[in-house]
């Protein structure tokens, strides 16, 4: 049986689309294993150019070939409409958005356009940037429906480690009646460190010189991140349909380190906890600075350590740990949202046969 081919379409060649192609090239056994061929049909990035082929890039050759000026500040839509044009006219009948742009976490923009412009296009989509389920999750997962086509973003929280598709794919049927976790790794690393008297700004620097910050820590000491991702999982969980400007956020500065020794010194330990409780509009979303008791999974996380408690019916709550972060672990959820289209579009292609 001939390999299934699927044409990937990039936008955002950074770190994790970078990482992203090279993983795709150790996972070569995998995907021989179960008939994947993903190729990469084009790349659009906002200062280093694109390239476009039908028939497929050569994934060393693709930094070199990127040429023009690129999408800037604005959106890529036009890149993705005329890709997908492209590889219909080419006959290509599986076509992927793989999203990895930089988010706008005041808009969530870029990526909600491209997201559209590829569901439009006949193209599913993975994506590990927060901005299309943190501000547009309901209205994207119906033009994604109507479409007959995925929308998939695992990545978006605790990197590659599953927490969307746990839920999806392994608890058919459960109620889940709200969510807690510490889901920043720098303020979880920041809080740590100011726990055992490190100053403030010396704990911000390591982890910016380690690259886990943003360029411009505030959007994690802010408790921006952490909003995004709790705006991501009320969406998809409690159908808050909400957006990060919605939810009570509090952050971390040089003034918590008294708090945090302070609730150290009592045995209790002091955590940024992104939570989500109730339903759809009624949903109460927030990112807080909660003193845990010490035998609360969530207090025993150091350093850049993260988890998420999901309170469900009728599995109760149910803890997962991500130990060790890394781009290799964000390259690996889009991996994965890769094969559940792979196994989705073998399932469509034996019904074909069956009709
Ligand atoms: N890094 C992580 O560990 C991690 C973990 C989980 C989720 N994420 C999310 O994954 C996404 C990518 O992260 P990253 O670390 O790879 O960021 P990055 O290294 O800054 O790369 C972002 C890429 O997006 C491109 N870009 C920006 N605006 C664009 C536009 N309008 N059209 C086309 N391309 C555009 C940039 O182009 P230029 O190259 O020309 O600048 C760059 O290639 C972000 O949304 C981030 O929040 C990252």
């Amino acid at each position: 049986v001939a390999p299934l081919r699927i044409a990937l379409i990039l936008v955002g060649f950074g770190h994790v689309g970078r990482r992203f192609v090279t993983l795709l090239q150790e996972m070569q056994p995998a995907l021989a294993a179960i008939g994947v061929e993903p190729v990469i049909a084009g790349v659009t990035t906002a200062r280093h150019g694109s390239v476009f082929s039908a028939t497929g890039l050569d994934p060393a050759r693709i930094a070199d070939r990127l040429t023009g000026p690129g999408a800037g500040q604005a959106s890529s839509a036009p890149f993705i409409t005329d890709a997908l044009a492209r590889l219909r006219q080419a006959d290509v009948e599986a076509r992927v958005l793989v999203e990895t742009t930089t988010l706008d976490v005041r808009t969530g923009q870029p990526a909600i356009d491209h997201v559209r412009a590829a569901l439009a296009g006949g193209a599913d989509v993975i994506t590990a940037n927060k901005g299309p389920v943190a501000f547009a999750y309901r209205g994207l997962s119906d033009e994604a429906r109507r479409a007959g086509r995925a929308f998939l973003f695992e990545g978006a929280v605790m990197d590659g480690v599953p927490v969307f598709n746990l839920v999806r794919e392994t608890m058919p049927g459960v109620a889940i009646r709200g969510f807690r976790g510490v889901v920043n790794s720098t303020t979880n690393f920041v809080l740590t460190a100011l726990e055992q008297g490190e100053p403030f700004g010396d704990a911000v620097a390591r982890m910016q010189e380690a690259g886990v910050a943003e360029a411009d820590p505030s959007l994690d000491l802010d408790g921006w991140d952490a909003a995004a991702k709790a705006a991501a999982l009320a969406n998809v969980w409690l159908d808050a349909d909400t957006t990060p400007l919605a939810v009570a956020r509090e952050g971390i500065s040089a003034a918590t380190a008294a708090r945090a020794i302070d609730a150290r010194a009592r045995g209790r330990r002091l955590k940024l906890v992104a939570s989500g409780t109730g339903q759809g509009p009624e949903a109460d979303i927030r990112v807080a600075l909660v003193e845990l008791a010490s035998d609360d999974p969530l207090a025993m996380l150091d350093g850049q350590a993260n988890a998420i408690e999901v309170d469900t019916w009728p599995l109760g709550r149910i803890v997962v740990t991500q130990r060790d972060g890394g781009l290799e672990k964000t390259a690996y959820a889009l991996f994965a949202d890769l094969m559940t289209l792979a196994q989705r579009a073998g399932i469509r292609s034996i019904d074909r046969s069956l009709q």
